[in-house]
């Protein structure tokens, strides 16, 4: 029996000799099979009692029993060591460079920030700057000094959204900005002449919306005064800019039309680059596209400024932004800018 007992106390030792060398998962699991697997010794051992008289078998049992928990607690020590050692640490965090990469998502510009780039940059390039104004603004900046005072009917023509805005002394009027003509005015006050300034920005209006309507989009304004500003310099330069915009070959046509705050006012189109000016559904069968809103400035704006229209004149203009990729594009529906449709944005 003293053998038997011997056996195992050699080769427990033996087992935890071996235990402390193995320094990786699959040499801690061929451990495991070798001492404590079904065809291990002490597992033998274990089962072969049945053959020893009584006595024998409950000590060699109790000891080979015990040697087994030894072994599987001692075990559980050192795979927490191999877990924990430096060497399992960097080999998890191996990073095979053989691997593709995850694919990854390329964004783009909304369709609106990319055609203010692009009219932006075209009037940068005839050498005029460009600025910003507030949103919510004073109905003074956005009517008043446009030459729209309190009932003027041509505020009719801006559906106004009002923020109510209460000070100590009661209540001054503020709104949502209808157009980014204000900036015209804020930028005069602070630049003097001569000075050329182009303003992209978001204008509001109290509107339901529609495929052709929205609350919000978004204008380009532009002016230029110095002395000597004339039609011509508006002509020349907002042509130039329709064609470096819509194509060289693009015929201009300029009309008649009214705005509080220029005098004369104009309106400016293209011939209708889809059908060559024959007439179709683009442009509605006018063969005629409007593109801007244009006109001198009132010599009131002007000097409301405090710039002498004696002595100054200048040029504005404003045009809707969405609209040209509305029309190059055949959009049908101006909801679809701020819907926030990747199915749609993904397109530009
Ligand atoms: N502010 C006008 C609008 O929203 C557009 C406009 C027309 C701007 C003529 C101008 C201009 O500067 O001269 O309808």
């Amino acid at each position: 029996m003293s053998d038997e007992i011997d056996n195992i106390a050699e080769l427990e030792h033996q087992a935890k000799d071996e235990l402390k060398k193995t320094k990786s998962a699959d040499e801690l699991e061929a451990w495991r099979v070798r001492y404590l697997g079904r065809k291990s010794k002490i597992v033998n051992i274990l089962r072969s009692l049945a053959g020893y008289p009584i006595e024998q078998r409950k000590t060699i049992g109790e000891y080979a029993n015990k040697a087994k928990i030894g072994l599987t607690a001692q075990m559980s020590y050192q795979k927490g060591h191999i877990d924990s050692s430096a060497h399992q640490i960097l080999e998890r965090a191996k990073i095979d460079v053989t691997l593709p990469g995850e694919p990854c998502q390329l964004g783009r510009l909304h369709p609106t920030t990319r055609t203010i780039k692009e009219i932006c940059d075209i009037f940068v390039s005839m050498g005029f700057q460009i600025v910003e104004g507030p949103e919510v603004e004073w109905e003074y900046y956005n009517f008043e000094a446009l030459n729209m005072p309190a009932e003027h009917p041509a505020r009719d023509g801006f559906a106004t959204l009002w923020v109510d805005y209460q000070t100590e002394t009661g209540a001054r009027p503020m709104l949502m900005r209808t157009h980014t003509s204000p900036v015209q005015i804020r930028t005069m006050e602070k630049i003097k002449p001569p000075v050329r300034v182009v303003a992209p920005g978001r204008v509001y209006r109290y509107e339901a919306t529609d495929a052709t309507h929205e609350w919000m989009f978004s204008q380009v304004e532009g002016f230029a005064v110095d002395r000597n500003i004339t039609m011509a310099d508006l002509k020349g330069t907002l042509f130039e800019f329709a064609r470096r915009l819509f194509g060289q070959d693009r015929k201009c046509r300029f009309r008649c039309d009214y705005f509080p705050f220029v005098e004369p006012g104009v309106e400016i189109a293209i011939d209708c680059f889809m059908c060559g000016g024959k007439g179709c559904r683009l442009c509605g069968n006018t063969g005629w596209i409007e593109i801007l809103g244009a006109g001198m400035i009132h010599p009131e704006v002007l000097r409301g400024c405090g710039i002498d229209p004696e002595e100054y004149s200048g040029f504005a203009f404003g045009m809707g932004v969405e609209r040209i990729p509305i029309l190059r594009y055949g959009i049908d529906d101006i909801r679809l800018f701020y819907a926030n449709d990747l199915r749609f944005l993904k397109q530009f």
